[in-house]
This record gives structure tokens, sequence and C-alpha cells, in this order.
């Protein structure tokens, strides 16, 4: 079956993050009580957002982050407390609603500016840092490189982000239609391989300017993720002095 291009796959995206799964995702990304299964995934994503959190410098002071794909706006609080000045953002207005509602009353130096729409709206600014945690693991593998291409752009730093390994395994789980228990699908995930990913990103003319630094899987029972750190090793056509770097 085809996958959805990124507009369409955003729009189910909007369906499923604002209506049919708002519940189960308030409760997954609070303290709540949850099934073993989705415990497991409740870890994983801690350990993951742990580890991206870990990618970014101690010091986020003045530091402009986009978190992309903000959800309930957990990723933006921990990097606002490092003094980051966060552009959160998601196409779904409920879980934006509750990332407000639940926004602890002191977060240190760092703000937080909210917004409802896409995460590659140019209007969002510059960033230092973009942040994308399991916010592109459901598009094709070409949607994500045009994707960060257009964030790259945007970026002076880095560009972490989120993608769904393919493994021998998870291929057989996913033919078996067995990966999730049915309460708990979502828009289908689609795995990549870590290997393909690169060469795109090696091909994308928008990524010339960035190297891929390091990877990690988090791997927490029906949580599986790769988290990968691409870096701009080239300064971005803006900082170039008209007379060209000395
Ligand atoms: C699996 S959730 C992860 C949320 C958050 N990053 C976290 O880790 O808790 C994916 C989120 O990405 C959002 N999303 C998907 N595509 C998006 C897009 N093109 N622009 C903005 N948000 C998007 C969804 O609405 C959803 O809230």
């Amino acid at each position: 079956m085809a996958t959805a291009p990124y507009e369409a796959r955003r729009g189910e995206l909007t369906t499923y993050f604002d209506r049919t799964a708002v519940e189960a995702w308030a409760r997954l990304t609070s303290d709540a009580p949850v099934s073993r299964v989705r415990a497991t995934v409740r870890a994983g994503r801690d350990a993951m957002r742990a580890n991206l959190l870990s990618w970014l410098p101690d010091d986020l002071t003045g530091a402009r982050l986009l978190d992309a794909g903000c959800g309930t706006g957990a990723l933006a609080v921990e990097a606002a407390r490092r003094g980051a000045e966060v552009v959160a953002v998601d196409v779904s207005p409920t879980l934006v609603g509750l990332a407000r509602e639940r926004l602890p009353a002191s977060i240190g130096a760092g703000r937080i500016a909210f917004h409802v729409g896409d995460m590659l709206d140019p209007g969002l600014g510059r960033f230092d840092h973009v942040v994308a945690m399991d916010s592109l693991i459901h598009y094709r593998a070409a949607d994500i490189v045009r994707a960060l291409s257009i964030l790259a752009e945007r970026t002076d730093g880095s560009v972490l982000f989120t993608v769904a390994p393919r493994t021998a395994l998870l291929t057989v789980m996913h033919a078996a239609g067995k990966l999730f228990p049915r309460g708990d699908r979502s828009p289908a995930i689609v795995p990549v391989t870590e290997g393909g990913l690169r060469r795109r990103i090696l091909r994308e003319p928008g990524l010339s300017g960035f190297s891929v630094m390091r990877s990690r899987r988090i791997d927490s029972g029906f949580y599986l993720s790769n988290a990968i750190e691409l870096a701009r090793v080239v300064p971005p056509p803006s900082a170039v002095p008209a007379g060209g770097l000395r």
C-alpha cells in the first residue's frame, strides 16, 4: 500500500492526535497508571527524551530551539529550564492546549511560545537547534529527508530527530500486523533503515552543510526508535560576509 505524501499524512496525523488518540496520548504523557505495554512505551520515550536533551548544550541560555511536533510539551519544558527560547509547534490544537495547561509555574530562565500548525512553517523563524522527537516517524523516508532539509535551512546548529528503525524482526511484526495491540494502533509508522536514510541525506542538496554526527537506538518493549543528530558543518549563507570567509 502506498504511503500518503507529506500533506495527506499530516492531515491523518492531525485527526489521530487531535481526536482519535487524544485521551490515550494525554494519559501516556502523564504520570497516570497505564497498561504494561504502554508502560514500556512511556519508559522508552522518557529515555529517548533524555537522550535527545543530552545531545544539546547543557546551557541553552538565549538559544532558539524548535520543538517540532511538541505534543504535550515535555521536551519544550526541559529545554526552557536550561534557558532556551523555545518555539513549540504541533498540528494538534488539543495537544497544544494540554501542553499549555501542563506548563509548570516555573520554567526557569527560558520561555516557550506555543503554536498550532505545521513544523515546516517558515513563519516560525530561525533556530539554533531543532528537535523532532517521534514526529517524523509516520512520514515516508523521502518526506522525512525533505522535511529535514527545510528545517536545516533555518537552523544554525543541530537538527535532532527520530525515525523508526527497520529491523528484520520489526518487518516481520509489521507484516503480521502484531506490532501494537489493536487499541494502541496509530497511523502506520514508516520504518526506515539507517543506512538508507544516511544515503538519502548525503544525496539531498539542502543538507550538504550538515553531517550525521551520531545516532542511538532506544529499545524498550513496545517502543523502538532511533535518534539521529545532524549538525551544521558549513556556516549558513546568511553568516558568510559579502567578501567571503577569510
Ligand atoms: C508521537 S507524537 C510525539 C510528540 C512529542 N514530540 C513527544 O515526543 O512527546 C507526534 C506529534 O507530532 C505531531 N506532528 C506530526 N506531524 C506534524 C507536522 N507536520 N507539524 C507539526 N506537528 C506534527 C503530532 O500531532 C503529534 O503530536
